[in-house]
């Protein structure tokens, strides 16, 4: 008799895995795996104190709001609900996704827009869309690690361009623009998250997004905005989005409830001039035919109530004292040549170590401590980014943050103090955990720590660069 199916995935052995090789397509050889996706099975472990994710935090969502407009949509509309609806998303929906973008200064035709499920799928459409194998797509350096994978399904020959604590630098892009125009090649986009980025937390300058803007204008060129983030600031000016600065010819835009309500609704959108709208509804028709019924009807529900803004505002307000209680325990317990951003907004920290440790083996170490972020690696195609890590300050509260930099640090700490005794350099090294007297100073930076690594509003995370 056949063994059960889970019983033969457990017994999966290489040899069986070669009995389907033959069928697969040429493009799961170069497919990768999302490493939050990876790590988020690890860290599920209750113990675990995670950093990894990029989860909102959902608890923060009032049940008996949730309770009531479920029954609402129940009581009132419970067959259609419960229907297919159409492959751009019902037009109530887009009506919310008008109401969101205005929120931040946009002006959309509610005809450019397609509802998709979760912004995600707006990526993966538009690589359909666009991308042959072998064609130039241009990122981030760092960039959003869940957007590698899409980047490699659909072959693409992926270019990412250094960032500072101004977002992308342009200066290196025209670079990239102009080896590659010598080449006869075009890329197919830029694809930019230029506030709040995931995984950096650096906002793009405004003089950036002009130039930025102004290239692709003149060359034509596509730029892709992913901006899940723009309305959780809690600091500085905000700034336009590139798509208010192009008026959307040349850049689409990509929006998500994600991380304003639930990314459980798996509810996104993207905004496109007609000819590329037209194409991507036909990848969406044949990808899953239409985004969830039910979870549009729950938008369109919790929009009618007027009070969606004052959620969003709420849950900025949380994450700012996140964001500080994390900065705080940086500042305590990882050693002195650490850097870190500073971002007045979004869910997350860049951080740089010391060049002599690998943050992939870092994590191993972590994770026996129960603790867990996302190695710098994941935000690179090349193997860049070894001793950097995205630590995410929104998913847990101030004593989880606080616990869980103090056991990077412990970790970090051991590297430092292996790395010194192998090299015999100095114990100015030492991270500060280590120190009995900063233990005795709660909440005191450094000397000499912060100073150096403010610039403005953020710190520099990289290099800070000559050119705009
Ligand atoms: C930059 C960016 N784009 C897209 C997504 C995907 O979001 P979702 O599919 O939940 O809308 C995320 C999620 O973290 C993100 O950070």
């Amino acid at each position: 008799m056949p063994e059960p199916p889970h019983r033969r995935r457990a017994h999966a052995r290489s040899s069986d895995l070669e009995r389907y090789a033959g069928l697969f397509a040429a493009r799961t050889q170069v497919m990768r795996s999302s490493a939050m996706r990876d790590l988020m099975a690890v860290t599920a472990r209750p113990e675990v104190i995670s950093l990894a994710g990029g989860l909102p935090d959902t608890s923060t969502f009032p049940p008996q709001t949730f309770a009531a407009q479920m029954t609402r949509i129940a009581q009132e509309s419970a067959a259609e609900a419960l229907q297919y609806g159409p492959t751009e998303g019902f037009r109530e929906t887009v009506d919310c996704i008008i109401e969101v973008m205005g929120a931040e200064g946009m002006l959309p035709d509610p005809e450019d827009v397609i509802v998709t499920t979760g912004g995600q799928q707006a990526i993966d459409l538009l690589c359909k869309t666009l991308v042959d194998p072998g064609d130039a797509v241009i990122c981030e350096a760092p960039t959003y690690p869940g957007a590698i994978p899409v980047f490699c399904s659909y072959e693409a020959e992926t270019i990412q361009v250094e960032c500072d604590v101004d977002g992308m630098r342009i200066d290196r892009l025209e670079e990239v623009l102009e080896r590659l125009d010598g080449e006869g090649r075009r890329p197919k986009f830029v694809y930019s998250v230029p506030t709040f980025q995931n995984p950096a937390g650096v906002t793009m300058s405004l003089e950036r997004r002009r130039r930025l803007v102004e290239l692709a204008r003149s060359r034509e060129l596509l730029v892709v905005e992913d901006n899940p983030y723009g309305l959780l600031r809690f600091g500085g000016e905000a700034l336009p989005p590139l798509y208010q600065l192009d008026g959307g010819d040349f850049v689409i835009y990509i929006g998500t409830f994600s991380k304003i309500l639930s990314p459980g609704i798996r509810l996104g959108w993207a905004v496109a001039p007609p000819p590329v709208m037209d194409k991507v509804v036909l990848g969406k028709q044949a990808a899953d035919l239409c985004t969830s019924t039910l979870t549009q009807y729950f938008v369109r529900e919790y929009f009618r109530d007027g009070n969606w803004r004052e959620y969003v505002e709420s849950l900025a307000e949380i994450y700012r004292s996140r964001r500080d209680a994390m900065v705080d325990a940086l500042s305590r317990y990882f050693p002195s040549q650490a850097t870190w951003t500073e971002p007045n907004g979004g869910l997350f920290i860049w951080a740089t170590l010391p060049s002599y440790i690998d943050t992939g083996d870092l994590l191993a170490k972590a994770l026996r401590e129960d603790v867990a972020f996302v190695p710098g690696q994941a935000a690179y195609v090349d193997g860049s980014g070894r001793n950097s890590m995205r630590l995410n300050f929104s998913a847990g509260n101030e004593d989880e943050i606080r616990e869980g930099i103090r056991r990077i640090g412990k970790v970090i700490g051991e590297q430092v103090e292996l790395y010194g005794a192998l090299t015999n350099s100095a114990s100015s090294s030492a991270p500060a955990q280590a120190k009995e007297s900063d233990m005795d100073s709660p909440g005191l930076p450094r000397p000499g720590v912060a100073e150096t690594k403010r610039d403005g509003g953020d710190v520099l995370p990289f290099r800070k660069a000559g050119g705009a």
